[in-house]
């Protein structure tokens, strides 16, 4: 949106509409140049607000008429806002008629309605509805739709809307018709349509209570043999949401469409779920472990969001993480419950706090740091953010740790007791959750937890431990502290669970007693941290233990702890939390990374200590871990949590020593790695299950640890090996891995592979976005990326206006390669100042997403620091940004 002046929007400003809309009757003469859209409403004013006008919010619309009540009437326009101020008195319901046209075919921003590929989409949340019809555009006016379309029967066979089909048939000239009812009152952000050539998969299931449902997921021609795993994931979801929160599919028929334009994941439109293609499409040669687990994951967030979302939804964009918080929670618990052995439930638990780690505690240290129900903002599609999702999802899980498993869901029961149907606030969700649990933790201290809400940055909780021989107890001492956020410099101490076991030399698990009186706690307990500072003490301790604190990462903080590196490899041998065992490789690693890092002068050529190289062997090595576990010890930190724990950070200098730190891994392990890859690679039929995808992660690292050692010593075995690996694989995961290890370790054989995997997808656009994201994303040497990433644009398959494929190349680049595109020359900031603007011309938010990329730039060493100043106020400077990219500049330079 492009508005002279940008307004900042204010939580507390909130106030219920001047009217309600209790239906809507649209009717839509679909054409990609000019679409007609006539909207009959019926409102009413609300009698509990003083007497006003109508205003109602649209954006790019032609208006050709509007009616009251079947006649003429007057109206003006204060922007875009459609003002109607002679409405009848008294608070009988009333009729009006808006005639409008839109052009879908011209709409880049892929917000309200558009055509890709030949097919109409809708996009309505946050604000997209305003695009489509005029409208009050705002999550709390709830209205019943029945939704006509028309069109062109040849170029449009499938007409589809939200509910139920209620007629359909033919028109004259070669067009046809289909009308929908949506049973459920909805807000207009939940609105969609899709018109095109599509087919779909349909399965007819029956519900514990007897009904009958149709799913259906519906594709270009040619995609419906990529529908089989997103079918499973749905039925699965049904299922799961049913079996633990008794929460069945209220829907006759529940459809999934894919698009390969789109700006986000997926949308959960009541009945109608439009989805990026990247999160529907699978077929073991074309999508890898990890896209089946993401499809798995997005599917079942969508779903989920038909009660927590739709049936309850948000009562303001303020309250967005109502929704998205608690939908990530449940979509993060559903694939945990999906997965058979429970060690895999851990190895989840780790990915989901990397992605936490890595993508939201940058975020909440920065310039864009707000809380998970922000205060004010601008442009709420910025807000659609790791914090409102990710932190919001780890505030849920707090919530279920306080009040157990049973009362979370007792305490969702009572929500959607009190609230379905309403639009409704985070408090009114924590309240319920409170009165279902009135003697937990979180029901006493209440206010307190719900700073959660209200306070951005992310808290470190230091913990201090004295053992006293004599007395044989066991003293921890834990303090918080949360450093200043923009707007909030002084924040009140937060009610953190902190889940913790005591752990001996010999990795046993000692009895947990809080003072002698005490009942035994068992061997992990949660601690409730509530002040700034507080002293827990042990009691029957016999030896000094190594403690094992924040397991199963129980609160989203950062621990500060001074173990030894001995205490350390304790508990990566012993802790019987996987998380903490996890945790406690990363720590040894991440203190050889920095230590390195911080080093004078040039790197140190063997980062690596022998006891952590040791440590890891025993992992790799180890009988009983299993595949997937071992692969994530055996990654080290990322250079962005590296960079994370540094007050000045040099991109390059992070980059060259986690590069070297890989080369000594690879090859101080070598024996160790040709034993894992051959024990783990070949794994028969093609599975997408947590265990054979861990097989598969552990064989492909130990091809990349392979290949970055025959770069050092020369040899042409593995790389050979690699590049013959690649050509027989027998499924996306093993062939890109394969590829992957080519690539990462700048092997000459990789430009063959290259070619040869382009060759063999060229017609599939997920693949190739594959393609195009891992050159881009590639280690940098010499200086080489920035140069391929300007060639690989002008190459015939990149295509500017397509989100996924802007994303492979030049997000690869800005955002996932950080030793590529801090360079020493600023070539990398001109590159991503010019793509900011030249995005922002056609879809600001995409643009806004790019331009979070230099977020971080005031930790940044010279001469980095000056150059992305430089480039954000070459940005900021253009005139004309879109008020989704003004805003996060404007906050980046404050
Ligand atoms: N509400 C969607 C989800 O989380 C995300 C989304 C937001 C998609 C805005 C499109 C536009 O599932
Ligand atoms: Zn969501």
């Amino acid at each position: 949106m492009r508005e002279g002046n940008p307004v900042t929007v204010r939580r507390e400003d909130y106030a219920a509409p001047a009217y309600w809309i209790d239906t809507v009757d649209l009717s839509f003469d679909l054409d990609p140049v000019k679409t007609r859209v006539l909207n009959k409403m019926r409102l009413r004013r609300n009698p509990d607000v003083p007497a006003q006008a109508l205003r109602l919010d649209g954006e790019e619309l032609n208006l050709a008429r509007v009616m009251l009540n079947g006649a003429g009437c007057s109206f003006k326009l204060d922007g875009e806002t459609l003002v109607l101020e002679n409405l009848p008195e008294g608070n009988e319901p009333f009729e009006l008629e808006i005639f409008t046209t839109c052009a879908p075919e011209k709409n880049t921003q892929l917000m309200g309605l558009y055509v890709s590929e030949g097919t109409f989409f809708t996009q309505c949340e946050a604000e997209g509805f305003r695009r489509i019809t005029y409208f009050l555009d705002r999550p709390d006016v709830m209205a019943s739709y029945a939704v006509t379309l028309r069109a062109d029967k040849t170029k449009f066979p499938v007409l589809l809307s939200n509910g139920n089909l209620v007629e359909e048939g033919e028109l004259s000239d070669g067009r046809h018709f289909a009308k929908w009812v949506d049973p459920h009152k909805k807000p207009c952000y939940l609105f969609a349509l899709v018109a095109g050539s599509l087919v779909s998969r349909n399965q007819r299931i029956t519900t514990r209570s007897g009904k009958e449902h149709l799913l259906q997921i519906y594709v270009r021609p040619g995609d419906l043999e990529k529908t089989e795993h997103a079918m499973n994931a749905l039925i699965h979801s049904v299922i799961w949401d049913e079996a633990r929160f008794g929460l069945p599919l209220d829907l006759e028929r529940f459809m999934i469409v894919a698009t390969s334009d789109f700006n986000m994941g997926a949308m959960e439109n009541k009945g109608l779920n439009i989805f990026n293609t990247k999160y529907v499409l699978g077929s073991p040669a074309t999508a890898t472990d990890v896209d089946f687990s993401n499809i798995e994951s997005v599917v079942g967030h969508e779903y989920f969001h038909n009660w927590t979302g739709n049936r309850v939804t948000c009562r303001d964009w303020f309250q967005l993480s109502l929704k998205e918080g608690l939908t990530v929670f449940r979509d993060q618990e559903f694939s945990m419950d999906m997965c058979a052995e429970p060690s895999a439930r851990a190895v989840k638990r780790i990915e989901d706090v990397r992605v936490l780690r890595t993508a939201q505690f940058p975020e909440d240290a920065g310039p864009m740091a707000h809380a998970i129900r922000p205060d004010t903002y601008v442009e709420i599609s910025n807000f659609y953010s790791v914090t409102i999702y990710e932190k919001g999802a780890e505030v849920i899980r707090m919530v279920q740790t306080l009040v157990g498993r049973d009362g979370f869901a007792q305490g969702l029961k009572l929500y959607f007791e009190r609230h379905d149907g309403q639009a409704v606030t985070c408090d009114d969700f924590i309240q319920a959750m409170a009165d279902a649990n009135p003697t937990s933790e979180l029901a006493r201290q209440l206010p307190q937890f719900k700073r959660w809400y209200s306070q951005a940055g992310t808290p470190v909780v230091h913990a201090q431990a004295a053992y006293d021989a004599a007395q044989r107890s066991y003293s921890l001492t834990l303090s918080q502290s949360c450093a200043p956020t923009p707007g909030q410099i002084q924040k009140e101490p937060y009610l953190i669970p902190v889940t913790l076991g005591l752990v001996d030399a010999t990795g046993a698990a000692i009895p947990l007693q809080l003072g002698s009186d005490s009942p035994a706690l068992g061997s992990n307990h949660t601690l409730v941290l509530n002040e700034t500072h507080q002293t827990f003490t042990f009691v029957n301790v016999e030896t000094e233990p190594v403690p094992s604190i924040l397991r199963g990462f129980s609160a989203p903080v950062v621990l500060d702890i001074e173990l030894s590196d001995a205490q350390l490899l304790t508990l990566l041998a012993h802790d019987s939390d996987a998380f903490n065992r996890w945790e406690a490789g990363q720590r040894l690693a991440l203190r050889l990374a920095l230590t390195a890092v911080r080093a004078e002068g040039a790197p140190p050529a063997q980062p690596l200590s022998d006891a952590y190289l040791d440590a890891m062997r025993t992992v790799l090595r180890h009988p009983q871990l299993d595949a997937a576990f071992k692969e994530l010890v055996l990654t080290l930190p990322s250079e962005t949590y590296i960079a994370e724990q540094l007050d000045v950070v040099d991109p390059q200098r992070i980059h060259a020593v986690r590069e070297t730190m890989r080369e000594q891994l690879a090859e101080a392990l070598h024996g160790d790695w040709e034993w894992a890859f051959d024990a783990h690679k070949n794994n028969g039929a093609y599975q997408p299950d947590a265990t054979s995808a861990g097989r598969r992660a552990l064989a492909g690292l130990s091809l990349t640890m392979l290949c970055l050692a025959a770069r050092e010593n020369g040899s042409p075995v593995w790389p050979g090996k690699a590049l013959q690996h690649f050509k027989d694989a027998g499924n996306m995961t093993d062939r890109f891995n394969a590829l992957l290890a080519l690539v990462s370790s700048g092997q000459p054989l990789a430009q063959d592979a290259l070619a040869r995997f382009h060759a063999l997808f060229k017609g599939d656009a997920l693949v190739i976005d594959k393609w195009f994201a891992l050159q881009a994303g590639a280690p940098d040497r010499g200086g080489n990326i920035l140069p391929a990433v300007r060639q690989l644009m002008k190459h015939a398959d990149f295509q500017m206006k397509n989100p996924n494929r802007a994303r492979s190349v030049i997000f690869s680049y800005c955002n996932a390669n950080p030793g590529a595109f801090h360079r020493n020359d600023a070539a990398g900031y001109v590159f991503w100042s010019e793509r900011v603007i030249e995005l922002d011309a056609f879809n600001p938010q995409v643009a806004a997403r790019l331009a979070r990329a230099l977020d971080r730039w005031k930790k940044l060493a010279e001469p980095y620091r000056t150059a992305a100043r430089e480039s954000i106020a070459r940005v900021a400077a253009k005139p004309n940004l879109s008020n989704d990219v003004r805003e996060v500049i404007t906050r980046s330079l404050a």
